[in-house]
């Protein structure tokens, strides 16, 4: 079963596979800002410090809303990213959340090619 570490309130919860960040977070209290749970807001915005290959990939709704400058950081939002096998570990940091939330979003129309 993968796990996921909740390093600002280090907190780890085992999952089920397929897991999505945010919807764990909210069960089992790790502690994740969120607002809006549709990949619009970008409260979730969240960094993998390790176990990144153990994420899925890269959502349209994340290249609108953190567009190349924090994707190429590493950022994910937690309500759209899944962990499939193995262990996560997410940090998030509030001045990087305030800097995303006023973020306008990139116009993205069609997928892009897979990162
Ligand atoms: S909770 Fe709004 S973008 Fe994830």
């Amino acid at each position: 079963m993968p796990s996921i570490h909740f390093i600002n309130t280090d907190k780890t919860v085992e999952v089920p596979e397929e897991s999505n960040i945010l919807r764990m977070s909210l069960r089992h209290e790790g502690g994740l800002p969120n607002r809006c749970g549709g990949g619009i807001c970008g409260t979730c915005v969240c960094k993998p410090e390790s176990g990144v290959e153990n994420l899925d990939k890269v959502k349209v709704q994340e290249k609108r809303k953190l567009g190349e400058e924090w994707l190429e950081k590493g950022y994910r939002l937690g309500c759209q990213t899944f962990v499939n096998e193995g262990d996560v570990a997410i940090s998030w940091d509030d001045e990087v959340t305030k800097q995303v939330k006023r973020r306008k979003p990139d116009k993205i129309k069609r997928e892009v090619t897979a990162r």
